[in-house]
């Protein structure tokens, strides 16, 4: 988790390419000890160039960058890069070295001694579980998922506080681009590393994010955590970068019962009689009738076949109520609970607060429109999950 400490900050920086391009204007970020940054957008959109700029491979036309609350143009851009680490896609390692003496460029620049660094780099290797034989090796003769694990722990043998990825794992494989993600979170976190990471992949940022930073026409158009952009994004370019499906199922990971539940369900009290039910039933024009206590809480149903059957021999609803009921709770989500609801061929299920006093109703109907929408995305984009309020006819 990233700390409120500074790791890197932007101030109102623009970058102008020779020809008057414009690839970023008025970019101003914070980024915390421990963040992991994703920077996302569409291609073009300046992410590069923003990354690139932290360590000075880049210098911005106007604005200041503070590493570690440093102005960073006053800095020795040689000894400010080995401060930061940096991975790139597939061209990361020196293909005339070996494995071993690219995992250690950084640490030979710092002088470490012989052995010093070849303890770091039979501990990185540990770490990412691959053999130590590989260190003798060259690049070539390494898998393209074994040569981008070298890149990653080269970038975290000079025992740097940030690390730089440019999209480092696009060209590979989904099995081995997700074990690598996989890799990256647990090292970042063990390791308490700060990562600003370059990607494509909406998936892949919120994975693994903190922070994602979501760029258009070198503008930062959100900067929220991955909850806040699936909950709250900003416009409708955001949107269609998140998707419509992963946004209805975001909605119904926070959507709770409470919120597309009916309210006000007929209800009758045990001491009513079975006329006083009939007329209910009638007026409000439904076959089932919840039964609560003077102080609303469940008590257990009647259905009109019960009443037919029983109209004669009995004379309240307490005789007659089934007190075998299924209900749920008004704050349980609907990601929880949708699933219990459907397998259970119920037309509809009570919800009650956390006294069991009843507060509503989830009809088979609008869950099942929920659902829908979930797998087809809805087709109003703006359409609210609720269901049209509805009278209750089970
Ligand atoms: N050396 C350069 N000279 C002129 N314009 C450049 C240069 N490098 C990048 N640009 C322009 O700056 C803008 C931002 O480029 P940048 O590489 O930061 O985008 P990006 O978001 O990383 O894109 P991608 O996802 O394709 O890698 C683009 O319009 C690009 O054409
Ligand atoms: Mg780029």
């Amino acid at each position: 988790m990233g700390s409120e400490q500074p790791i890197v900050q932007y101030k109102d920086i623009n970058k102008i390419y020779h020809g008057g391009n414009v690839a970023v204007e008025h970019i101003n970020l914070t980024i915390n000890q421990g963040d992991f940054v994703c920077l996302i957008g569409t291609s073009g959109s300046g992410k590069t160039t923003t990354m690139r700029m932290i360590n000075r491979m880049l210098e911005p036309t106007g604005g200041t960058i503070l590493f570690n609350g440093e102005d960073i143009h006053k800095q020795d851009p040689v000894s400010l890069r080995r401060k930061i680490g940096y991975v790139i896609q597939n061209i990361g390692l020196m293909p005339h070295m070996t494995i071993y003496e690219n995992i250690t460029i950084v640490p030979k620049l710092l002088k470490w001694s012989d052995e010093k660094r070849r303890e770091k780099a039979e501990e990185l290797m540990k770490l990412v579980e691959l053999p130590d034989e590989l260190l003798d090796r060259y690049p070539t003769e390494l898998s393209g998922g074994q040569q981008q694990r070298i890149g990653v722990i080269r970038a975290l043998a000079a025992n740097q506080d940030l690390i730089l990825m440019d999209e480092p794992f696009g060209a590979l494989d989904p099995i081995t681009r997700e074990s690598l993600q996989e890799l990256i979170k647990e090292l970042q976190t063990k390791l308490h590393k700060t990562v600003v990471f370059v990607t494509h992949d909406m998936d892949e940022a919120l994975k693994l994010a903190t922070k994602i930073i979501v760029m258009d026409k070198g503008h930062i158009i959100q900067d929220a955590t991955p909850a806040e952009l699936l909950q709250h994004p900003v416009n409708q370019f955001v949107r269609d970068l998140i998707g419509e499906e992963r946004l209805i199922q975001a909605r119904a990971d926070v959507t709770t019962v409470g919120a597309i539940m009916l309210k006000n369900p007929v209800s009758i009290t045990p001491g009513k009689s079975l006329p006083d039910a009939v007329a209910l039933m009638r007026k409000r024009r439904v076959d089932t009738l919840l039964v609560t206590d003077d102080n609303s809480h469940l008590k257990g149903f009647i259905d009109i076949e019960s009443l037919n059957n029983e109209y004669r021999s009995s004379a309240s609803v307490a005789d007659i109520m089934q007190t075998k009921i299924f209900y749920v709770q008004e704050t349980a989500l609907l990601r929880d609970t949708v699933d219990r609801i459907l397998k259970r061929g119920l037309k509809n299920v009570p919800v009650v607060d956390e006294n069991d006093r009843l507060r509503g109703i989830v009809t088979r109907t609008a869950l099942v429109d929920m659902v829908y929408d979930t797998i087809w995305g809805s087709a109003n984009n703006d359409a609210p999950i609720d269901p049209q309020p509805e009278e209750v006819t089970p």
